[in-house]
Parts: C-alpha cells; structure tokens; sequence
C-alpha cells in the first residue's frame, strides 16, 4: 500500500557514533516508503563520537528527508522514550580493546578474531553486561519496543540474551553476512539477491546454506558453487574491501574444495583452517589496524567535512549499502507485517531437530508483526552436527561463565573451540584476556 497507510516509527540507533550509523541514516532517508519514519534518535556512551555523526545525520536528513525528526544525545530517557525500534550496534571496549582481543591472542599463537576463537570470547564477555543494561533501560522507558540487535558476538550475545530474558518475545538478534553472502552469489548468475529463497543452518558465524532457490523455484547452489570452483569467490562490492575481507572470501573456494555440500559462511574459514590462517595473520597488524586507517577514518573524516560544508550531496560516506539495508527491510518485515524471509538467530526448539533445543541457531525465517516464523531445517548430518554441538557448547560455557563468574567454565569453553583446543594453550590466554579485560569483566573465580 502507499506509504500514507502506515503508521510512521521512532526508531533509536544505540551506538549512533558507529561507524555504520552513516549507511544506516541512508538506507533509512532511502527506504521511506518502505519503512515510513517519524523521529530517529541517535544513542551513544561516547559524547564526540556521537556529536559529529550526529551533525552529520541532521544535514542529510536535513536534505534528504526533511519531514523526519532527528536529533542525538548520550541521555537514556531521551533515548529510550517513546521508541517503537531499537537498532543496536554498540561495540563495548572500542576499537581499542578490539585491538587486543585480536593482538593477545596472536602472540600466543592463536586465532585472533573479532567474533571468533578467544577473541570473540573476550568481546562477548564485554558485550553481555552492557547489552543486559539496554535491554532492562528500553524495557522501562518503551516496553514494546522491537529489539533488533546486530551488536556483536552476535552468537554469544543472542544465547545470553535468551538465557537471561527467557521470556523477552522481542528481541532479534541479526547478522548481515548471509545478506552479503547472498548478494555476491547472485552477482555471479547476474541475479537479484532479494528474489533468493534462501535455506539456511548453523550458528552465527558458524553455518551453511545448504539451496538458493529462484523465483522459479530452481535451486542455483550447483551453477554457483561451479562458479566458485573456477574462478574463485569475491564480494559483491569487492572495490570497497580491504584485502583482509578479500583473502576471506577466496577462502570460500578452499572450504567448498574440501566440503562440497553446502556453501559456507566465510567465518568457517578460522575453525576449519586455524593453523593456515594463523600463518596468515601478523600479530602486529591486525583487522582493527586495517579499520583505523580504513572505514574508520574515512567515516569520521567525511562526516567532519560534511559538517564544514553543510552539505552531505557532493558526498558517499556509506559503506556496505547491504547493511543498511538489511535493518530497514527487516524493521519494515515485522512493522509492516511483511513476511519477507530473512537468516536470524532464535532459539531452536526442534527447528534443527538433532541438536539441543537451547540453541540459538540461525536459520530462514519469514519475519512478521509477531516476530520470526522459522523456517523447519530437520536432522543435520553427522559432521555438521559435531561441529555445531561443540560449538554450541562453546557457546554455552562462555554465557554461564560470564553469568556465573565461573574460570572453570570459561577454560572449558576455550578448551572446545576449535581455534584453541590444547587445554594449557586455553589456561595461557584466558589468563592473559582476564588481566587485558579488568575493567570489563566479571571477576571469575
Ligand atoms: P564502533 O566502535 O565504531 O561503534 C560502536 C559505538 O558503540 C561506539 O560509538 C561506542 O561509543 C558505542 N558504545 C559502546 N558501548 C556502548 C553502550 N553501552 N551504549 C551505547 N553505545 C555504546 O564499532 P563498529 O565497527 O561500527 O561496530 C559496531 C557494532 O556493530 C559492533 O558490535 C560490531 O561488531 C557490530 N556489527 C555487527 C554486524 C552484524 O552483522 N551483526 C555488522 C556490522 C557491525
Ligand atoms: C560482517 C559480519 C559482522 C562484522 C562485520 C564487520 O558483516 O557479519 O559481524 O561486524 O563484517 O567486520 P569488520 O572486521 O569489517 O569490522
Ligand atoms: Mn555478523
């Protein structure tokens, strides 16, 4: 229907001084008669950040979407009042503890990974508690809000989350590289990503597609992975990548070498491959290094200029227009009642019918006003339910080590990933990741 049939949203972005608040202001100014908007707020703990995105925001709004109200603040009530939408995207610990999370491990000779391995284990032992502190702050101010969160360990955050607010209806935790994924496969068949009826499985990071149907209803995984064998796999916006981003997506080809069946999700590549891409990785130069001088400072630099300017028309600050996308069609999806299917995390009650029901497994689900309708996936075989039962236990002694201030849990649960391993191996850079996480953590006994 036209847009004048829809209610319009307020809709809040906790962590507006991200670097992926710019591309998510302009899928929004872009998508109106999609996702019509009353009011946006930007939310962030940190003052300067905040400010110059946010100045940025009220120029482009300003020029792009003048009927919608937009302002930002560091002021929770003001944040969370009256909201419909909760974006969050927050990253505790920034860039600079992103560097260690990386760059501890590494030196021991271990992965070093934002959401993967010990590095992934630290970041959501971070992430838990302030993400626990926005959820109970939106549910006073708003509490119908719709929680969409894409704050990362996407894997560990949504599993705590679930443990913690057992009877929360919604909160949907999201990650975008599936839509990523989806639009470079359909690149290389010159399709369009949004027609794909995806089938999906795993955890997040830590999954397969397993058919990419047409509209015709033909499944084009076989021409794809052909494709893939080849010539080799890119990302749809290659030009925009650093070579970090690149080397992971020619991995794919590898995976699929040894794995045939499905087509994985690039994140595999760090628990199917630990020694060779550890021999990859330079302790001294990590993906956070490549941000800072990257995305990071393009982002911020180009707002600034905007702001000098006053104008943001001559200007593309955006980076990964998928990404931005995604939020504002899956924000439309339940709003508007779409059921538009989507790759989202909910706990698995049976969905993968062989593993725990206290997953949160990420899989196809149509989206509606009543939240996700996933789609059933069925029994796995036997080599992807071992790697998803091992991390899944991972996953699950991460949480109630952080819950229940437990060491012992937390080396179990580094002693199972696959990126670790050797138990001494475990004990040696959690003891290192406690000392770097002081201000952060629990303390764990
Ligand atoms: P960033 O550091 O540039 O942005 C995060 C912002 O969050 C910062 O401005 C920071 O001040 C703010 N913040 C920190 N703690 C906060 C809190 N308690 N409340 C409110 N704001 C807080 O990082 P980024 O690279 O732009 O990424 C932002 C987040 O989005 C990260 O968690 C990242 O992993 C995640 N992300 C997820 C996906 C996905 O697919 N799920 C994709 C992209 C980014
Ligand atoms: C992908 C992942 C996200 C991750 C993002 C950025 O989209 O799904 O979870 O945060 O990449 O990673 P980067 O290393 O570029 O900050
Ligand atoms: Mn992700």
């Amino acid at each position: 229907m036209t847009k004048t049939t829809k209610r319009k949203i307020n809709i809040v972005l906790v962590g507006g001084g991200s670097t992926w608040t710019p591309g998510i202001l302009k899928s929004m100014t872009t998508h109106l008669d999609l996702l019509p908007i009353n009011r946006v707020m930007l939310y962030d703990i940190d003052e300067q950040r905040q400010s110059i995105i946010g100045d940025f925001a009220k120029i482009l709004f300003r020029e792009e979407a003048p009927d919608v109200e937009i302002d930002y603040t560091t002021d929770k009530e003001k944040a969370y009042s009256n909201v419909d939408f909760v974006f969050c995207q927050m990253r505790t610990g920034g860039f600079t503890m992103r560097e260690k999370d990386e760059k501890i491990p590494l030196n021991l000779e271990i992965i070093g990974q934002e959401t993967c391995g010990p590095g992934g284990f630290a970041y959501g032992l971070r992430s838990i508690r302030d993400m626990v502190e926005m959820v109970k702050d939106v549910r006073y101010y708003s509490p119908d809000a719709w929680i969409l969160n894409y704050t990362n360990p996407a894997a560990i955050v949504a599993l705590a989350m679930d443990k913690i607010f057992p009877n929360e209806t919604r909160i949907l935790n999201i990650c975008d590289q599936p839509v990523n994924l989806l639009r470079s496969y359909a690149k290389l068949i010159n399709y369009d990503a949004r027609k794909f009826e995806p089938t999906y499985f795993g955890l997040n990071h830590f999954g397969w597609f397993t058919h990419l149907y047409d509209e015709f209803g033909i499944d084009r995984m076989p021409e794809i992975k052909e494709i893939v064998l080849n010539g080799g796999f890119r990302p749809v916006d290659a030009e925009q990548r650093d070579q970090s981003w690149l080397d992971t997506y020619a991995m794919v080809e590898d995976i699929l070498r040894d794995f045939p069946d499905y087509l994985p999700n690039t994140y595999l590549q760090y628990y199917l491959y630990p020694e060779y891409k550890l021999s990859k990785l330079d302790p001294n130069y990590t993906r956070t290094d490549e941000v800072r001088v990257g995305r990071e400072k393009k982002v911020f630099e180009e707002c600034q200029r905007i702001v000098e300017n006053d104008t943001a028309r001559d200007s593309h600050v955006v980076h990964n227009d998928a990404h931005g996308d995604m939020m504002i069609e899956v924000a439309a999806s339940i709003a508007h009642n779409l059921r538009k299917t989507y790759v989202v995390m909910v706990r698995n009650n049976g969905i993968i019918s062989n593993i725990s029901d206290d997953a949160m497994v990420e899989v196809a689900a149509s989206l509606s006003i009543n939240g996700p309708q996933p789609y059933a996936v069925g029994p796995i075989e036997t080599f992807y339910k071992g790697l998803i039962e091992n991390q899944h236990a991972y996953e699950k002694l991460t949480v109630e080590a952080f819950i229940e201030s437990s060491y012992t849990k937390a080396l179990q649960a580094l002693t199972l990933n696959r990126t670790v391993v050797d138990a001494k191996k475990a004990r040696e850079v959690l003891d290192a990741l406690i000392e770097a996480n002081k201000d952060y953590w629990p303390e764990l006994k």
